[in-house]
């Protein structure tokens, strides 16, 4: 008998109206026990959640927090949104897994088709099902590496592809995230991402016609490495952990072109970007360009664990049986998760990250204009980042306020993380109202005004 899909809240005290300390006692002792039994992590605060509905969260000691954060730009559809639920309960009465690397399986092949139709129609496409988004980075650049017979693979300052070898060897944002792991994939070069705020050199966007990426065919390719020999270049078409930077219209168009000059794949990692969450199914469309391979997870899965590579069929075609493979790949309920996601976000959620989206940003813009030590407010749809500085004069990065925030916001209920040097950003579940938004910018500024 399965239970029905329960969407009743346990309370309706409002965020900063909380029924206990925060951590409260239960969540105190449950942050003791996991110390004494995990592996340490890097947990920003002490929430232990037993609940979420939507965009709200209750925490084991009954308090309430919006949730602008999204197990980090995850919950596409919010926490245990009743067609999830629903769909996940049906698939578990049926089949839970049936390894899809080695068997077929429906859920399996209806996802693939669901996702190949929200690809760009002027090409065709395959998918390959991973668990994470970093399995999805490892598997793009596997295939880009097999098919091109080339070796060397571009990256970009600042990026996050994950913390495999190979993806780890693409990611570049924060020094820790490599320290003692050396050596990494040969091969591996980075150049400098197109971050208009900070011009890497010093440079301003339009005159400088985007001279950051010619230093790709003028620098890279004249110097460390031959064009013949670069098998990709992976870029975030938003870069995410980076600190939410938004390139300048026009790059991805740029890096298509010299790729295509050169007859390199432009591999897109969209796994925090894409499914709805910038307005568009896709970052890399805001630009009108197609990607040879796309790196897909987070959203996808709507909060169950799942990823995908998709990769131009004349591509993907190539790997033979047994190149690539996962136990889990196509796991049943992953599949219909990102069935039941991608209805969802092609129905209503991508217009409404659009809308809610926009409103953010505006009233993110005005917050601004009062708040000097905000230096910089990016975002697209609901892919919002917000940078804090010590003065507007030198823009010198302010990381402990940016912290403070974001701790401080907890304590008043809501939910929030930051990224890059000094980012606290936004990536709400795509269901959230405009209503949700005004009450979680109220906290916001109450708490920068806090820390100030
Ligand atoms: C752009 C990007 N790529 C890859 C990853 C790695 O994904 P996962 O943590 O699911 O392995 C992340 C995670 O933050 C990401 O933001």
């Amino acid at each position: 008998m399965i239970a029905s899909v329960e969407t009743t809240k346990p309370n309706e005290t409002k965020p900063n109206e909380t029924a206990a300390p925060i951590p409260g006692s239960k969540a105190r002792a449950l942050v003791e026990r996991d110390q004494r039994v995990m592996a340490p992590a890097g947990r920003v605060y002490p929430l232990v959640v037993e609940r979420g509905l939507g965009c709200e969260v209750w925490d084991v000691d009954g308090n309430r927090y919006l949730d602008m954060n999204a197990g980090i730009a995850v919950l596409a559809a919010g926490h245990s949104h009743p067609r999830m639920v629903q769909a996940l309960q049906d698939q578990l009465t049926r089949f839970t897994h049936m390894a899809g690397t080695d068997f077929y399986n429906e859920p399996m092949i209806r996802a693939a088709e669901k996702l190949v139709s929200v690809m760009p129609a002027e090409q065709s496409w395959q998918i390959f099902f991973t668990n994470s988004g970093t399995e999805a980075v490892e598997a793009s650049i596997k295939l880009a590496r097999y098919v091109t017979g080339r070796q060397n693979i571009i990256g970009f300052y600042s990026a996050f592809h994950g913390r495999s070898y190979g993806s780890l060897s693409l990611t570049a944002s924060k020094p820790h995230q490599r320290r003692g792991f050396f050596p990494l994939l040969p091969g591996v070069q980075h150049t400098f991402y197109p971050n208009c705020y900070r011009c890497p050199i010093n440079l301003r966007y339009p005159d400088c016609s985007i001279a950051c990426l010619d230093m790709i065919e003028k620098t890279l390719f004249q110097t460390t490495t031959p064009p013949s020999e670069v098998a990709a270049i992976v870029i975030e078409p938003i870069q995410g952990e980076g600190g939410y930077i938004i390139p300048p219209d026009g790059a991805l168009r740029r890096l298509r072109e010299i790729c295509d000059r050169h007859g390199i794949l432009l591999i897109c990692d969209e796994v925090q970007s894409g499914v709805g969450r910038t307005g568009k199914m896709w970052a890399f469309e805001h630009e009108g360009v197609i990607p040879d391979i796309v790196a897909s997870a987070k959203g996808l899965g709507g909060g169950i664990p799942v990823g995908a590579m998709i990769a131009r069929q004349e591509l993907a075609q190539r790997w033979v049986p047994g190149s690539h493979g996962s136990t889990y790949s196509g796991n049943s309920l992953a599949c219909v998760a990102v069935l039941e996601v991608l209805s969802l976000v092609e129905e209503t959620l991508m217009r409404n990250a659009a809308e809610v989206g926009a409103y953010l940003i505006e009233r993110l813009h005005a917050l601004q204009a009062r708040i000097p030590q905000i230096g910089a407010m990016r975002g697209r749809g609901l892919m919002v980042g917000v940078e804090f500085i010590k003065d507007p004069a030198t823009r010198e990065p302010a990381p402990h306020l940016a912290l403070s925030v974001m701790e401080e916001a907890f304590r008043r209920g809501l939910l929030v993380l930051t990224c890059g040097a000094s980012t606290v950003r936004f990536c709400p579940p795509l269901v959230i109202t405009k209503a949700e938004v005004d009450e979680g910018l109220e906290i916001f500024e109450a708490a920068i005004n806090a820390c100030l």
